[in-house]
């Protein structure tokens, strides 16, 4: 997945000027703390170099499982048509510009972030989105907000790894308070995210939202430690991520876990594919969450005619 071609200029435009080596020792930190789960009262994205790192390093990551994510949401959720987003911890804006490639409905848009130096960078590239009217307010959302509204589409993503994680339960149910419509939480596809989003998503059951995606259920979820829930993203590395991050492959896969839930009746769905898919000749192992709850693998084989077809087609994060 790339950028929007307007948010890639505009991205190549600021980063344009900034030594190179720069913004790799940069983004290296960057990388150091996040993988470390630091939280040292600082933030990530403090300066104007972070900010700069951050755009090479990790926002086409991080935009690409949000867009993924917010995809999964318009699949399960057809007549959805967000007009308002508000978007927390939104750094440079990634779910403002992946809800807006989403949904040609969304007009207006509230972001919260805590970082002046990574505000100003998400203000300027907004100025390329196209929506009506974008609000940036400075603002911690461990603290009360207010003036905020309600809106239809609320995202927190990548930041609850930043946050102490006491803090998850009553952020949730603020985030609820805000939902109109549907709300979507994103975080690494690791263990530690995983356990982050199984603590939103039980929280949000308690206060009776419906689970919309991944899940095609609101039961406990069936996979068990050391497994753990997650999806991944191809990302196209342009010409400056390749080198911010010394790589030369053109490519790289995000791994990412959201829940996403509403106070809309979510659409019912028989299952989801959890895992890549294994391929052999004339079978099809697909591994999944379904909709009484349990999990496991499936295997189809070529006897099975359409169902077999469907599986040959089925990838990693697909609804069925
Ligand atoms: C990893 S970045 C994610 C940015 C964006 N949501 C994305 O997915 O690309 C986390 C963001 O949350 C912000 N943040 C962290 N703690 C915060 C807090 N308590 N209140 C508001 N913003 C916060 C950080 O400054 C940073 O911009």
């Amino acid at each position: 997945m790339e950028l929007p071609a307007a948010l890639r200029q505009a991205v190549d435009r600021m980063l344009d000027g900034t030594a190179l080596s720069d913004l790799q020792r940069a983004a290296d930190l960057l990388s150091r703390r996040y993988r470390a789960e630091v939280r040292d009262g600082r933030l990530h994205l403090s300066d104007d170099l972070a900010a700069k790192a951050y755009l090479a390093a990790r926002l086409p990551a991080t935009y690409t499982a949000i867009r993924k994510s917010l995809e999964a949401v318009a699949e399960a959720q057809p007549d959805f048509a967000p007009a308002t987003l508000l978007d927390l911890g939104s750094g440079p804006g990634s779910a403002l510009w992946a809800a807006g490639e989403c949904w040609a409905s969304l007009d207006v848009a509230d972001l919260v972030e805590a970082s002046p130096a990574i505000r100003r960078v998400g203000e300027e590239l907004a100025r390329e989105s196209g929506l009506s009217t974008v609000r940036w307010r400075a603002g911690d959302v461990l603290k009360p907000l207010p003036d905020l509204q309600a809106a239809d589409l609320v995202t927190l993503a990548y930041v609850l790894d930043e946050l102490p994680p006491s803090a998850i339960a009553s952020l949730t149910d603020r985030l609820w308070a805000l939902t109109a419509g549907t709300l979507v939480v994103i975080e690494p596809g690791t263990p530690a995210g995983w356990k982050r989003i199984l603590a939103v998503r039980d929280r949000l059951i308690a206060a009776g939202a419906g689970i919309v995606a991944p899940c095609p259920h609101a039961r406990a979820c069936p996979l068990v430690e050391p497994d753990w829930c997650h999806f991944a993203g191809r990302v196209a590395r342009s010409r400056i991520h390749r080198l911010t991050k010394g790589a030369d492959v053109p490519w790289e896969d995000e791994k990412y876990i959201f829940v996403a839930a509403s106070r809309l009746p979510p659409a019912p769905y028989a299952a989801r594919v959890v895992a890549p898919p294994r391929i052999a000749s004339g079978q099809v192992r697909l591994k999944l969450c379904r909709a009484d709850g349990t999990a496991g693998e499936d295997l189809v084989t070529k006897r099975q005619g359409d169902a077999f077809k469907r599986a040959r087609r089925a990838d990693w994060g697909d609804a069925l």
